[in-house]
């Protein structure tokens, strides 16, 4: 089943409540699975975008579940601090953590799910055996800072071989790609073994936010069933 989660980096941040409710679920269709948050410290990515203080409000604001994606350094000082926000999912980058295992065990053990985030040139293969300690893995399609980048083709075989590993030891965890993540790329994600995929111009850019995707989440999941038959 492939879950779609719009990124509010391409929202107006001076309406966060309102851009969420534009990809909240209606009766009869069904919206967004998670609102992806990207956190930005200026340091580990040149972007600064907001922290906690906006994490509880926009808890408060949507009852989409927080998918809070921390490009920040040091996350094992402040990652925690988010699922206290409110955060049902929180990932922080392989390159960044001191002892990433430690952490998702800490984020874990505080309620949320557990995912680590890798940049284009981190390979997966040194994560191994970390994966059973985590609940979503996110391999990086463009180099993380801005939204709107050109999705990088070069990421797919590490998509697959990451589906392979995750296969291979019968884990249960999600495999998470952002960025450049469109009408036009998602079925490759999908045919390489991505199942959550983040969106941010590719849904508000569309004059139809809750429209578009419904429709990304159709194509992930038309692309995954051909490739499983193939
Ligand atoms: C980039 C962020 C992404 C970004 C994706 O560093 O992590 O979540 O919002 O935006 P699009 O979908 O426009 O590439
Ligand atoms: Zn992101």
């Amino acid at each position: 089943m492939a879950q779609i989660n719009p990124s509010i980096l391409s929202a107006d941040f001076a309406r966060l409540a309102e851009e969420a409710r534009r990809v909240e679920g209606t009766d009869g269709a069904a919206g967004a699975d998670w609102l992806h948050v990207d956190v930005m410290d200026n340091h580990f990515v040149p972007n600064l975008t907001l922290g906690t203080p906006v994490v509880e409000s926009l808890r408060k604001a949507t009852d989409i579940p927080l998918d809070c994606h921390l490009m920040i350094e040091e996350p094992d000082r402040w990652a925690p601090a988010y699922v206290e926000a409110g955060a049902g999912s929180v990932t922080f980058h392989a390159e960044a953590a001191a002892a990433p295992v430690r952490l998702a065990r800490e984020i874990r053990a505080k309620g949320a799910r557990a995912s680590m985030a890798l940049k284009p040139a981190t390979p997966i293969e040194p994560y191994e055996d970390l994966l059973p300690e985590l609940d979503m893995l996110l391999v990086m399609t463009v180099e993380p800072g801005f939204g709107g980048q050109a999705f990088l083709d070069i990421m797919l075989p590490k998509i697959r071989r990451t589906r392979q590993l995750i296969d291979k030891h019968g884990l249960q965890l999600w495999l998470q790609v952002d960025g450049g993540v469109s009408a036009s790329t998602i079925e490759r994600c999908a045919e390489a073994g991505a199942d959550v995929f983040v969106a941010g111009s590719a849904v508000y850019g569309a004059d139809d936010p809750a429209a578009a995707v419904r429709a990304l989440r159709q194509q992930a999941e038309e692309a995954a069933g051909s490739g499983r038959e193939g």
